[in-house]
């Protein structure tokens, strides 16, 4: 069974290549290109600067999924909310690593005071809309078309839930 820990900088490279199959192959993710190592290498050392967490699920040496969260907007009013993201390698779906990772957050988040985490989900996610709401959380907009990818316009939900 997959271990769950935070990440560290030397589990970037596995962690993108989740990244970019689900950017090459599905719209959960609303960007076209692959990610370099040197943007996600960037993103992290952001994440950590600022106190934010990014968990791995580690089986047999490799990641095999990842969770994390950040600042939703940076007007200082939003300073208790976070907009987070979780995401599983395509051979490892399925076996609760996405509740575990997703359920990992809730604490750590808490933990930084913060009072309200939201996850934008496209709106034919299902799997993903399924996965909040078994972890409590709610709908709490639609947006139609605020997304375009693979010649098409995407619906993106909010999903929220208070701390
Ligand atoms: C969405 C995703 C994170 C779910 O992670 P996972 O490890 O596969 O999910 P889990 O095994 O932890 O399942 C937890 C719950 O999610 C729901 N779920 C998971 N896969 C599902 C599917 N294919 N269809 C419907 N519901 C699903 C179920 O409610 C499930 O609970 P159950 O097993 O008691 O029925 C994962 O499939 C994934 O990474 N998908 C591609 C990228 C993505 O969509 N990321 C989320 C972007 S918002």
């Amino acid at each position: 069974m997959a271990e769950i820990r935070h990440a560290v900088m030397e589990d970037i490279p596995g962690l993108l290549l989740i990244y970019n199959e689900i950017i090459a192959n599905s719209t959960a993710v609303y960007q076209d290109e692959p990610l370099s190592l040197d943007n996600r290498q960037a993103w992290f050392a952001a994440r950590q600067q600022a106190g934010f967490p990014v968990l791995v699920a580690m089986d047999a040496g490799r990641v095999v999924g990842f969770s994390s969260f950040g600042e939703y907007r940076a007007f200082h009013g939003y300073r208790f909310t976070v907009e987070h993201s979780v995401h599983i390698a395509p051979d490892y779906r399925g076996r609760g690593l996405g509740g575990a990772l997703l359920a990992g957050l809730l604490p750590l988040a808490t933990s930084l005071g913060k009072h309200a985490m939201l996850g934008v989900i496209d709106a034919d996610n299902a799997a993903s809309i399924a996965l909040h709401a078994k972890h409590g959380f709610v709908q709490v907009a639609h947006m139609p078309q605020v997304g375009f990818k693979f010649g098409r316009w995407l619906d993106a939900v909010f999903m929220q839930r208070l701390l």
